[in-house]
């Protein structure tokens, strides 16, 4: 069995941070998005792994960052895509990578709980021409949603319903024997001009082919927008398996679901968790509270921090009023000014969005 990892794409909803970074790339807990979707797909026992990319810098930084997939004992081939045509394109243009395998397809932004291993295997094991993940979600016009029989089976599938038939939203993660290959050239473009992967499964859905829904029952976060990416951080932070490997002084309190890598140091400081603090950052003098990943090179002085993410080379310094629900990008200074006039002085990218009190 193959993987088919999607990571191209515009990621708007996440501007300004993936104006100059994939969004796949944003860590949650420290960690790229992109990463832990290749982590699934290896523990699923998945080892050969095509990666489509965008033919712009977000597809090179892509590569970079992930290389040849040795870190992971994966091979790992990319399928540059000319601009984000829908899903379904992205089979499209896999035809001569995925072969005559079976495959499992993973949104190189989703993260979910469990990891995918038991999928796999009993779509592995099956006679399944097709294998689809639904849960249930508050607001289903947002996602692909399905309709099932009362035997479960799949009724209909639509994407972004404007009236939504039911609360199962398709989860970005599909499996699918060769006859996608097939159902890939049969459909047209959506309203939105994208080849959407959902016709595709309706097209195998009405030639009899077997379509098997599973109901996944864990947590399951799309992190296309900030409030998303915050939630998949704090859902990630309190799964992790905290330790201590970098420096905690006497007079810091840092309690159990802290984690604090390697080279880091806690001066004088209260870190509540679930929370994560990377490498070589140093929190002195400061309060970081739950629900917090505080990634590599920052340093936060003087301040009170929660429920946010901070990306590296951050520097956040004598700020008396607390930051919560933030996603802030890497090398953001955020600091008092004593200079006059006194006044809020900005420096905000394109689409930033700042919330005063
Ligand atoms: O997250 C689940 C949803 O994902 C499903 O419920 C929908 O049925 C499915 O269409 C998809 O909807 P989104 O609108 O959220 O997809 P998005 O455009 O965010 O793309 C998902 C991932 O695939 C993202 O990592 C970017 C990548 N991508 C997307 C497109 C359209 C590509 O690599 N190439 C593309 O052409």
């Amino acid at each position: 069995m193959k993987a088919l990892i999607l990571s191209g794409g515009k990621g708007s909803r996440l501007y300004p941070l993936t104006y100059t970074n994939a969004k796949q790339l944003i860590p949650v807990a420290n960690k790229p998005v992109l990463f832990r979707v290749i982590e699934a797909v290896r523990e699923a026992g998945i080892t050969d792994i095509g990666i489509v990319i965008g033919k712009d810098e977000n597809g090179r930084r892509v590569q970079e960052a992930v290389g040849d997939g040795q870190r992971w004992q994966a091979q790992i081939t990319y399928i540059p895509q000319e601009a984000p045509l829908g899903l379904a394109h992205c089979v499209l243009i896999a035809r001569e990578f995925l072969g005559e395998e079976r495959f499992v397809m993973f949104l190189g932004d989703n993260v979910i709980q469990g990891g995918i291993g038991g999928l796999i295997r009993e779509f592995e094991d099956s006679d399944y021409h097709c294998q689809i993940v639904l849960t249930p979600v508050e607001e289903p016009q947002h996602y692909g949603v399905a309709e099932l029989n009362p035997d479960q089976s799949i009724k209909r599938l639509v994407e972004k319903p404007r009236e939504p038939r039911s609360n199962l939203a398709l989860v970005g993660i599909y499996m699918f024997d060769p006859h996608i290959h097939q159902a890939v050239r049969q459909i047209k473009p959506s309203w939105r001009g994208e080849l959407e992967i959902t016709d595709a499964i309706q097209w195998l859905v009405d030639q009899g082919y077997r379509v098997r829904p599973y109901i996944h029952r864990g947590w399951w976060i799309d992190t296309g927008k900030p409030i998303d990416m915050l939630a998949a951080n704090s859902k990630v932070l309190e799964e992790l398996k905290p330790y201590i490997a970098g420096f905690v002084d006497r007079d810091s309190q840092v309690d159990e679901r802290v984690t604090v890598e390697a080279g880091a140091e806690i001066i004088n400081s209260v870190v509540r968790g679930p929370t994560i603090i990377g490498e070589r950052t140093r929190i002195v003098n400061s309060y970081i509270g739950p629900f917090t990943s505080i990634y590599h090179d920052c340093l936060i002085e003087n301040a009170e921090i929660e429920h946010s993410l901070v990306l590296e080379h951050c520097r956040i310094v004598n700020v008396s009023t607390r930051i919560a629900d933030s996603l802030i990008g890497r090398h953001v200074e955020v600091r008092r000014s004593e200079l006059r006039p006194r006044a809020l002085k900005l420096t905000l990218g394109d689409n930033s969005r700042l919330g005063l009190i």
